[in-house]
Protein backbone atom coordinates (compact mmCIF):
# COMPACT_ATOMS: atom_id res chain seq x y z
CA UNK A 1 0.00 0.00 0.00
CA UNK A 2 1.41 3.23 -1.00
CA UNK A 3 0.67 6.32 1.21
CA UNK A 4 -2.36 6.67 3.73
CA UNK A 5 -4.94 8.81 2.85
CA UNK A 6 -4.53 10.77 5.83
CA UNK A 7 -0.74 11.63 4.39
CA UNK A 8 -2.09 12.69 0.98
CA UNK A 9 -4.40 15.00 2.69
CA UNK A 10 -1.97 16.48 4.91
CA UNK A 11 0.33 17.20 1.23
CA UNK A 12 -3.20 18.80 -0.09
CA UNK A 13 -3.18 20.67 2.95
CA UNK A 14 0.20 22.15 2.81
CA UNK A 15 -0.13 23.03 -0.91
CA UNK A 16 -3.58 24.90 -0.33
CA UNK A 17 -1.53 26.99 2.83
CA UNK A 18 0.08 28.56 0.05
CA UNK A 19 -2.96 29.74 -2.09
CA UNK A 20 -2.97 33.15 -0.16
CA UNK A 21 0.70 34.01 -1.06
CA UNK A 22 -0.13 32.41 -4.72
CA UNK A 23 -3.08 34.42 -5.62
CA UNK A 24 -0.99 37.75 -3.81
CA UNK A 25 2.03 37.41 -5.98
CA UNK A 26 -0.38 36.52 -9.47
CA UNK A 27 0.64 38.08 -12.36
CA UNK A 28 3.68 40.22 -10.20
CA UNK A 29 7.59 40.52 -10.92
CA UNK A 30 10.07 39.36 -8.43
CA UNK A 31 13.69 39.84 -8.86
CA UNK A 32 16.23 37.26 -7.38
CA UNK A 33 19.69 38.19 -6.83
CA UNK A 34 21.12 34.56 -7.03
CA UNK A 35 24.90 35.20 -5.21
CA UNK A 36 27.75 34.02 -6.87
CA UNK A 37 28.88 32.49 -3.23
CA UNK A 38 25.09 30.88 -2.50
CA UNK A 39 25.97 28.88 -5.92
CA UNK A 40 27.61 26.18 -3.95
CA UNK A 41 26.76 22.67 -4.82
CA UNK A 42 24.77 20.86 -7.96
CA UNK A 43 21.64 20.05 -5.65
CA UNK A 44 21.38 23.77 -4.08
CA UNK A 45 21.41 25.01 -7.92
CA UNK A 46 18.84 21.98 -9.05
CA UNK A 47 16.37 23.27 -6.35
CA UNK A 48 17.21 26.96 -7.25
CA UNK A 49 15.48 26.39 -10.93
CA UNK A 50 12.89 24.64 -10.23
CA UNK A 51 11.93 26.82 -7.57
CA UNK A 52 12.44 29.78 -10.21
CA UNK A 53 10.58 27.21 -12.53
CA UNK A 54 7.56 27.21 -10.14
CA UNK A 55 7.30 30.57 -9.81
CA UNK A 56 6.51 31.24 -13.44
CA UNK A 57 4.10 28.55 -13.47
CA UNK A 58 1.86 29.79 -10.60
CA UNK A 59 1.81 33.01 -12.82
CA UNK A 60 4.74 34.70 -10.82
CA UNK A 61 7.60 36.72 -13.08
CA UNK A 62 10.47 35.97 -11.92
CA UNK A 63 13.81 37.61 -12.97
CA UNK A 64 17.14 36.22 -11.45
CA UNK A 65 20.04 38.73 -11.75
CA UNK A 66 23.50 36.73 -10.84
CA UNK A 67 26.64 36.98 -8.90
CA UNK A 68 29.88 35.25 -9.23
CA UNK A 69 32.70 36.55 -7.26
CA UNK A 70 34.01 33.39 -6.79
CA UNK A 71 33.38 32.19 -9.46
CA UNK A 72 35.63 34.70 -11.08
CA UNK A 73 38.27 34.35 -8.64
CA UNK A 74 38.82 30.59 -9.32
CA UNK A 75 39.30 31.36 -13.13
CA UNK A 76 41.99 34.17 -12.25
CA UNK A 77 43.91 32.08 -10.51
CA UNK A 78 43.68 29.13 -13.37
CA UNK A 79 45.34 32.25 -15.68
CA UNK A 80 47.42 32.94 -13.32
CA UNK A 81 46.11 36.07 -12.77
CA UNK A 82 46.13 37.50 -9.03
CA UNK A 83 42.56 39.74 -8.26
CA UNK A 84 43.09 42.78 -6.85
CA UNK A 85 40.50 44.27 -4.19
CA UNK A 86 40.25 48.41 -2.51
CA UNK A 87 37.85 48.26 0.34
CA UNK A 88 36.22 45.15 -1.01
CA UNK A 89 35.63 46.21 -4.23
CA UNK A 90 37.09 43.90 -7.57
CA UNK A 91 40.18 46.51 -9.36
CA UNK A 92 39.30 45.53 -12.85
CA UNK A 93 42.01 46.23 -15.73
CA UNK A 94 41.22 45.47 -19.26
CA UNK A 95 42.45 42.04 -19.14
CA UNK A 96 40.22 41.15 -15.86
CA UNK A 97 37.56 43.13 -17.37
CA UNK A 98 37.63 40.16 -20.76
CA UNK A 99 37.63 37.56 -18.29
CA UNK A 100 34.70 38.61 -16.38
CA UNK A 101 32.99 39.00 -19.20
CA UNK A 102 33.87 35.63 -20.11
CA UNK A 103 32.96 34.44 -16.83
CA UNK A 104 29.76 36.00 -16.24
CA UNK A 105 27.81 36.79 -19.29
CA UNK A 106 28.99 33.15 -20.63
CA UNK A 107 29.74 30.10 -17.91
CA UNK A 108 27.74 31.37 -15.15
CA UNK A 109 25.18 33.02 -17.15
CA UNK A 110 24.21 30.10 -19.60
CA UNK A 111 24.92 27.22 -16.59
CA UNK A 112 22.08 29.00 -15.06
CA UNK A 113 19.99 29.65 -17.80
CA UNK A 114 20.60 25.58 -18.68
CA UNK A 115 19.84 24.59 -15.52
CA UNK A 116 16.15 26.21 -15.25
CA UNK A 117 15.44 25.37 -19.30
CA UNK A 118 16.18 21.63 -17.46
CA UNK A 119 13.31 21.88 -14.97
CA UNK A 120 10.52 23.18 -17.92
CA UNK A 121 11.46 27.12 -18.42
CA UNK A 122 12.43 28.82 -21.25
CA UNK A 123 15.26 31.07 -19.75
CA UNK A 124 16.75 34.05 -21.77
CA UNK A 125 20.37 35.15 -20.64
CA UNK A 126 21.03 38.63 -21.32
CA UNK A 127 24.08 41.54 -20.63
CA UNK A 128 23.23 44.88 -19.94
CA UNK A 129 23.90 45.18 -23.94
CA UNK A 130 21.23 42.84 -24.79
CA UNK A 131 18.38 45.05 -25.66
CA UNK A 132 19.79 48.18 -24.14
CA UNK A 133 18.68 46.61 -21.10
CA UNK A 134 20.85 49.10 -19.03
CA UNK A 135 23.53 51.84 -19.41
CA UNK A 136 26.45 51.91 -17.02
CA UNK A 137 28.99 54.91 -16.05
CA UNK A 138 32.37 54.24 -14.45
CA UNK A 139 32.11 54.11 -10.64
CA UNK A 140 34.58 56.38 -8.81
CA UNK A 141 34.90 55.48 -5.06
CA UNK A 142 35.46 58.18 -2.66
CA UNK A 143 36.64 57.37 0.49
CA UNK A 144 39.43 59.22 3.11
CA UNK A 145 42.94 57.82 2.46
CA UNK A 146 43.47 54.89 5.81
CA UNK A 147 46.88 56.72 5.94
CA UNK A 148 46.19 60.28 6.11
CA UNK A 149 42.57 60.74 5.89
CA UNK A 150 42.35 62.60 3.43
CA UNK A 151 39.40 62.56 1.14
CA UNK A 152 40.73 60.75 -2.18
CA UNK A 153 38.71 58.97 -5.24
CA UNK A 154 40.22 55.94 -6.12
CA UNK A 155 40.08 54.22 -9.76
CA UNK A 156 38.81 50.69 -9.72
CA UNK A 157 39.21 50.52 -13.95
CA UNK A 158 36.32 48.89 -15.14
CA UNK A 159 33.69 49.14 -12.74
CA UNK A 160 30.79 50.95 -13.12
CA UNK A 161 27.50 51.85 -12.09
CA UNK A 162 23.93 51.56 -13.71
CA UNK A 163 22.85 55.00 -14.84
CA UNK A 164 19.78 53.94 -17.00
CA UNK A 165 17.35 50.94 -17.26
CA UNK A 166 14.93 50.11 -20.61
CA UNK A 167 12.82 47.46 -19.16
CA UNK A 168 10.66 47.37 -22.49
CA UNK A 169 13.09 43.82 -23.32
CA UNK A 170 12.14 42.39 -19.74
CA UNK A 171 8.38 43.41 -20.40
CA UNK A 172 8.38 41.37 -23.52
CA UNK A 173 9.74 38.41 -22.46
CA UNK A 174 7.82 38.24 -19.12
CA UNK A 175 4.65 38.57 -21.02
CA UNK A 176 5.42 35.24 -22.59
CA UNK A 177 6.54 32.52 -20.97
CA UNK A 178 10.66 33.42 -21.09
CA UNK A 179 12.43 34.14 -17.29
CA UNK A 180 15.39 37.15 -17.89
CA UNK A 181 18.39 36.19 -16.59
CA UNK A 182 20.48 39.11 -16.14
CA UNK A 183 24.73 39.00 -15.69
CA UNK A 184 25.53 41.95 -14.40
CA UNK A 185 27.58 43.77 -17.17
CA UNK A 186 26.60 46.86 -18.89
CA UNK A 187 28.64 49.06 -21.03
CA UNK A 188 28.96 52.56 -21.26
CA UNK A 189 27.63 55.03 -23.81
CA UNK A 190 30.83 54.76 -25.34
CA UNK A 191 30.91 50.82 -25.68
CA UNK A 192 32.81 50.68 -22.74
CA UNK A 193 32.35 47.59 -21.02
CA UNK A 194 32.02 47.66 -17.18
CA UNK A 195 31.74 45.12 -14.24
CA UNK A 196 29.01 46.50 -12.06
CA UNK A 197 27.50 45.21 -8.71
CA UNK A 198 24.83 42.68 -9.03
CA UNK A 199 22.87 43.65 -5.63
CA UNK A 200 23.01 47.00 -7.68
CA UNK A 201 21.99 45.58 -10.71
CA UNK A 202 18.81 43.38 -9.34
CA UNK A 203 17.84 46.68 -7.68
CA UNK A 204 17.49 48.78 -10.71
CA UNK A 205 16.14 46.20 -12.50
CA UNK A 206 13.38 45.86 -9.99
CA UNK A 207 12.80 49.86 -9.51
CA UNK A 208 12.52 49.80 -13.64
CA UNK A 209 9.98 46.92 -13.33
CA UNK A 210 8.26 47.79 -10.35
CA UNK A 211 8.64 44.79 -9.07
CA UNK A 212 6.66 43.48 -5.42
CA UNK A 213 9.94 41.90 -3.83
CA UNK A 214 13.49 42.24 -4.56
CA UNK A 215 15.10 38.96 -2.91
CA UNK A 216 18.99 38.58 -2.66
CA UNK A 217 19.90 35.14 -2.24
CA UNK A 218 23.23 34.97 -0.09
CA UNK A 219 25.84 32.02 2.20
CA UNK A 220 24.35 33.53 5.51
CA UNK A 221 20.84 32.99 7.14
CA UNK A 222 20.32 37.20 6.53
CA UNK A 223 21.26 40.07 8.64
CA UNK A 224 22.65 39.55 12.41
CA UNK A 225 23.14 42.04 14.76
CA UNK A 226 26.08 42.68 17.19
CA UNK A 227 25.18 39.81 19.29
CA UNK A 228 25.13 37.82 16.00
CA UNK A 229 21.48 37.00 16.37
CA UNK A 230 19.71 36.89 13.30
CA UNK A 231 17.33 39.99 12.74
CA UNK A 232 13.87 38.45 10.99
CA UNK A 233 12.47 41.96 10.10
CA UNK A 234 14.12 45.39 10.12
CA UNK A 235 13.00 49.20 8.96
CA UNK A 236 15.60 50.81 6.77
CA UNK A 237 17.01 53.21 9.40
CA UNK A 238 17.94 50.90 11.76
CA UNK A 239 19.80 48.79 8.62
CA UNK A 240 22.01 52.54 7.77
CA UNK A 241 22.29 52.54 11.02
CA UNK A 242 23.74 49.40 11.35
CA UNK A 243 26.45 50.10 8.52
CA UNK A 244 27.49 53.68 10.34
CA UNK A 245 27.96 51.33 13.63
CA UNK A 246 30.44 48.87 11.82
CA UNK A 247 27.60 45.64 12.16
CA UNK A 248 27.00 45.46 8.66
CA UNK A 249 29.84 45.59 6.85
CA UNK A 250 31.56 43.97 3.41
CA UNK A 251 29.57 42.12 0.81
CA UNK A 252 26.25 43.04 3.26
CA UNK A 253 26.31 46.72 2.77
CA UNK A 254 25.76 46.49 -0.99
CA UNK A 255 22.74 44.65 -0.19
CA UNK A 256 21.03 46.79 2.37
CA UNK A 257 22.17 50.01 0.04
CA UNK A 258 20.81 49.08 -3.22
CA UNK A 259 17.32 47.11 -1.24
CA UNK A 260 16.89 50.58 0.51
CA UNK A 261 16.64 52.65 -2.84
CA UNK A 262 14.81 50.02 -4.68
CA UNK A 263 12.10 50.71 -1.70
CA UNK A 264 11.92 54.37 -2.51
CA UNK A 265 11.24 53.59 -6.26
CA UNK A 266 8.68 51.47 -5.48
CA UNK A 267 9.43 47.47 -4.87
CA UNK A 268 7.20 46.92 -1.18
CA UNK A 269 9.70 44.88 -0.03
CA UNK A 270 13.41 43.17 0.10
CA UNK A 271 14.77 39.91 1.45
CA UNK A 272 17.60 38.37 2.16
CA UNK A 273 17.97 34.79 2.22
CA UNK A 274 20.16 31.70 3.10
CA UNK A 275 21.14 30.52 -0.73
CA UNK A 276 23.01 27.35 1.20
CA UNK A 277 18.97 26.24 2.43
CA UNK A 278 16.91 24.13 -0.48
CA UNK A 279 13.78 25.98 -1.54
CA UNK A 280 14.91 29.40 0.70
CA UNK A 281 12.48 31.59 -1.88
CA UNK A 282 9.83 29.58 -1.70
CA UNK A 283 10.15 28.78 2.32
CA UNK A 284 10.06 33.23 2.30
CA UNK A 285 7.43 33.78 0.49
CA UNK A 286 5.12 31.45 0.92
CA UNK A 287 5.08 31.08 5.20
CA UNK A 288 4.23 33.71 6.90
CA UNK A 289 7.17 33.74 9.30
CA UNK A 290 9.69 33.51 6.20
CA UNK A 291 13.28 32.00 7.06
CA UNK A 292 15.54 35.38 6.46
CA UNK A 293 15.70 38.99 7.00
CA UNK A 294 13.47 40.96 5.20
CA UNK A 295 14.05 44.97 4.88
CA UNK A 296 10.77 47.05 5.70
CA UNK A 297 9.57 50.46 4.83
N1 LIG B 1 25.61 42.07 9.82
C1 LIG B 1 25.82 41.11 8.92
N2 LIG B 1 24.97 40.05 8.86
C2 LIG B 1 25.17 39.07 7.99
N3 LIG B 1 26.19 39.03 7.09
C3 LIG B 1 27.08 40.04 7.07
C4 LIG B 1 26.94 41.12 7.98
N4 LIG B 1 27.96 41.98 7.74
C5 LIG B 1 28.69 41.46 6.73
N5 LIG B 1 28.19 40.28 6.30
C6 LIG B 1 28.81 39.46 5.21
O1 LIG B 1 28.14 39.63 3.95
C7 LIG B 1 28.40 38.46 3.17
C8 LIG B 1 27.47 38.36 1.94
O2 LIG B 1 27.92 39.16 0.84
P1 LIG B 1 28.89 38.61 -0.33
O3 LIG B 1 29.14 39.75 -1.26
O4 LIG B 1 30.08 37.96 0.29
O5 LIG B 1 28.05 37.46 -1.06
P2 LIG B 1 27.02 37.54 -2.30
O6 LIG B 1 26.70 38.98 -2.59
O7 LIG B 1 25.89 36.67 -1.94
O8 LIG B 1 27.79 36.89 -3.53
P3 LIG B 1 28.37 37.65 -4.86
O9 LIG B 1 28.98 38.94 -4.38
O10 LIG B 1 29.38 36.71 -5.42
O11 LIG B 1 27.21 37.84 -5.77
C9 LIG B 1 28.23 37.36 4.18
O12 LIG B 1 28.92 36.18 3.81
C10 LIG B 1 28.79 37.97 5.47
O13 LIG B 1 30.14 37.58 5.70
MG1 LIG C 1 28.29 40.47 -3.13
Amino acid sequence: MGESLHNLVERANILLEALPYIRHFFGKTIVVKYGGHAMVDEQLKESFARDIVLMKYIGINPIVVHGGGPQIGEIMKKMGKKPKFVDGLRVTDRETMDIVEMVLGGKVNKEIVALINKHGGSAVGLTGKDGMLFIAKKLYIERNAPQTQAPEIIDLGHVGEVVKVDAGILDILARERFIPVIAPIGVGEDGTPYNINADWVASKIASATKAERLIFMTDVDGIRDQKGNLISSLVKETALRMIDEGTIQGGMIPKVRAGIDAMEHGVKKVHIVNGTIPHCIILELFTDTGIGTEIVA
